[in-house]
């Protein structure tokens, strides 16, 4: 650890509640966050908690202009025994580790990320909701902030932590089914690129499909290969899993693919139930033919956000493809049942992916 104890600044003015049926999703944040600095020639130094606030950032900070950032997104719950549980926290650290170099952002030891996250929603435990549902969203967030504009990794460091009492992602509530328009042009990530790090570049990138998507009334889009654009990989800000018959299959990892925590608690949780689970290449063709043979039986995304995103309609500018009727597949239901009750703690945690926060 290198870290040291994190001192706690506490609020005098704290911010008003939002009744947890209106919380939605990323509107509402808590009283304080955290942040560690780090620099080339000191390293992590001065993690704290304090009241949440704006950051004081000099506008050449090299985020600004060359997004140099990356983030986490994790979720803290409130079991019905009143106990709060961190869900997979080190697996999220170890990713913002693994994913920073990529950046050129240093990384925080993964033992000093977990620390910092505990000692921030300890903090805030009360804010940490209870209803169905609800849960803390923890957005851990990497910037350069170096005032400099020359063009090479940046000296200066932010680490923060945000806090977020949320709701179901999508306003229609979780496993509403979703309309998805497949993208044949615009691209999320290319081979040698930045899709397999949560870079805020990513995001950036996909905003315009999304746009496109929503105002022809879908709920996002379906990324495809960024070379052919014939094999899936990704959808929204999920991974995408498909039942074809009897196999549950995503795409294999790949450095334009998320390595998404949800998606390793699917594969874990569908191998352990014995099915057939598959990490293979997905072409768009073989689903189209799938759903006309009557093969393809769910569609579905995995992501912390939603947990589990069923897909009820497939569609190009040509044809749509209708699956499961537009209704929540069997396996979406039972995949979405079995993590959230993991992650409230009314299910045993066979796998070890909970951290009690006390
Ligand atoms: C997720 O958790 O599925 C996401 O990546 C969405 C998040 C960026 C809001």
């Amino acid at each position: 650890m290198t870290l040291g104890p994190i001192p706690v600044t506490r609020t005098t003015s704290p911010r008003p509640r939002t009744p947890e049926s209106e919380l939605g999703f990323g509107k509402v944040f808590t009283d304080h966050m955290l942040t560690v600095e780090w620099t080339a020639k000191t390293g992590w130094h001065d993690a704290k908690v304090v009241p949440y606030g704006p950051l004081a950032m000099d506008p050449a900070a090299s985020v600004l202009h060359y997004g140099q950032a990356m983030f986490e997104g994790m979720k803290a719950f409130r079991g019905a025994d009143g106990k709060i549980r961190l869900f997979r926290l080190m697996r999220h650290c170890q990713r913002m580790a693994a994913g920073a170099p990529r950046l050129c952002l240093p990384a925080l030891p993964p033992e000093d990320m977990a620390a910092a996250i505990q000692a921030i929603v300890r903090t805030d435990a009360d804010w940490v909701p209870g209803a169905p549902e609800s849960s803390l969203y923890i957005r851990p967030t990497l910037i350069a902030t170096e005032a400099f504009l020359g063009v090479r990794p940046a000296e200066r460091v932010l680490f923060y932590v945000i806090l977020s009492p949320v709701g179901a992602y999508y306003g229609g509530g979780a496993l509403t089914p979703v309309k998805i328009f497949i993208e044949r042009q615009l691209t999320r990530a290319a081979p040698g690129g930045l899709g397999a790090v949560k870079a805020a570049a990513n995001y950036a990138a996909s905003l315009q499909a999304a746009v496109r998507a929503k105002q022809d009334g879908y709920a996002q889009v379906l990324w495809l290969d960024g070379v052919k654009h014939e094999t899936i990989e990704e959808v929204g800000t999920m991974n995408l899993f498909v039942v074809i018959g009897d196999e549950l299959v995503t795409p294999p990892l790949s450095d334009s693919i998320l390595s998404g925590v949800t998606r390793d608690c699917v594969l874990t949780l569908g191998r352990e139930w014995g099915l057939k689970v598959s990490e293979r290449p997905i072409a768009v063709a073989e689903v189209v033919a799938a759903h006309k043979a009557g093969t393809l039986k769910e569609v579905f995304g995995s992501g912390t956000a939603a947990v589990i995103s069923p897909v009820g309609e497939l569609a190009t500018e040509a044809d749509r493809m209708v699956i499961n009727d537009g209704k929540v597949g069997a396996l979406s239901l039972r995949l979405y049942e079995e993590i959230t009750a993991i992650q409230r703690g009314t299910r045993p945690d066979t796998h070890g992916w909970l951290t009690v926060v006390d």
